[in-house]
């Protein structure tokens, strides 16, 4: 008999409505369309409303998923929720989303591999499938990043009215002095259903290959709020700004250019493909020039990737659920194709799923 495989039933997505383009983000700070377009490729990105929560964009992606898949709430048996922004501290989104959909009481839980996150949980979705721990799980990526922008009420007040911005200087500046990392971030949610199967027709996650390297920790993480600090949070570390992350653009941006189109090679090989077999490369969305260039460095033609950072900006875990959705509706993935997922991190987490789909 063919070994289990965990098998792509429905897949769904959901943003929230607010879209705010570059030229919305120059009313609050110095910043200006040319300079984002130029070095991220992002045009616009949505914000979630206040009170709607990463567990409410994940519900809205599954029930998506579960219709797509043709399949009934009460069929999940496992729940995986990838997001850096759950709802609470604790619990996790997990159970949350699961309460929400009605899927009866089953195994539901978080994990925070930030923009790997999703492709740790296509990992984690096999694991549970071949093992015969779960026969459907429900997969979801999803975080509300407009929560974590350190912007006053005046901030948020200037950037939706309409009209000459009347924000004071100080707000201004400090906006201004977290820009590069502001800009690039939006909110989202993707899910996906898989099914164990005995089918021997080819389909399936194929396998993984994903890396952690603490070492790397500083170039991309929160220096403020956490166990490393008694207490774990005070206003002071707030009006420091160490509740903002710290981000070492380049440093992000060479290692996800040298380390997502190496793993995917690697991934590939160990399963007997090369390039040319592959129908689609689904990479995680942090930068346009990022994925341009690991397209160039695989020699893929635009066919075989898909980009929709221009939308929606970095959605981090909800990035390549989003993205793979949008590349099926554009007609790059027919059933039968040959899927790679591949995302790098803060963490660092980075990594490369196979999948035939
Ligand atoms: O998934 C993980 C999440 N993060 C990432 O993946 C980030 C990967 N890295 C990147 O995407 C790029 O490094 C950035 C888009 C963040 C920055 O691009 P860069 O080409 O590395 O620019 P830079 O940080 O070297 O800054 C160049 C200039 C600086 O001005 P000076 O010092 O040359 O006068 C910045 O202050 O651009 C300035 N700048 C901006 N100007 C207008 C930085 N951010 C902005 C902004 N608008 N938003």
């Amino acid at each position: 008999m063919t070994p289990l495989r965990a098998i792509l039933r429905g897949t769904g997505m959901s943003v929230p409505s607010r879209e705010v383009d570059n030229h919305r983000l120059s009313r609050v700070m110095d910043t200006n369309d040319q300079w984002i377009r130029e070095r991220s490729g992002i045009h616009t990105r949505f914000y979630a409303d206040p009170g709607v929560s990463t567990a409410d964009l994940g519900a809205a992606a599954a029930r998506q998923a579960l219709a797509a898949a043709e399949l009934e709430a009460d069929a999940v048996d496992y729940v995986v929720c990838a997001t850096m922004t759950p709802d609470h501290y604790f619990p996790g989104s997990g159970t949350l989303i699961q309460a929400r959909l009605g899927i009866p009481p089953c195994p539901a839980l978080d994990i925070r591999q930030q923009c790997a996150g999703f492709a740790y949980g296509l990992q984690l979705v096999d694991s549970l499938i071949r093992s015969g721990v779960a026969k459907t799980v429900l997969l979801v990526g999803a975080d509300i990043h407009s929560v974590l922008l350190p912007w006053s009420e005046a901030t948020w007040r200037t950037l939706y009215e309409d009209g000459e911005p009347e924000l004071s200087q100080e707000d201004y500046d400090w906006n201004t002095k977290y820009r590069h990392l502001t800009v690039l971030f939006g909110d989202g949610a993707g899910a996906m259903v898989f099914q164990g199967s005995h089918e021997d027709d080819g389909r399936g996650i194929l396998g993984s290959e994903l890396r952690g390297d603490g070492n790397h920790k500083d170039i991309l993480f929160v220096p403020g709020i956490g166990s490393a600090y008694r207490p774990f949070v005070d206003s002071e570390m707030i009006k420091r700004g160490d509740s903002v992350p710290v981000m070492d653009g380049r440093s992000v941006f060479k290692l996800a250019v040298t380390h997502m189109p190496k793993v995917t090679r690697s991934i590939l090989d160990s399963h007997g493909y090369s390039l040319e077999d592959l129908d689609l490369l689904v990479m995680h969305q942090a930068n346009l020039r990022i994925n341009e260039a690991a397209q160039k460095s695989l020699g893929l033609p635009d066919s075989k990737v898909h980009n929709n950072i221009q939308t929606y900006g970095n959605t981090t875990a909800a990035t390549l659920p989003i993205c793979f959705f949008e590349a099926q509706q554009a007609g790059k993935a027919e059933p039968g194709s040959l899927v790679a997922f591949t995302a790098l991190g803060a963490g660092l987490h980075y990594g490369s799923v196979l999948m035939r789909i």
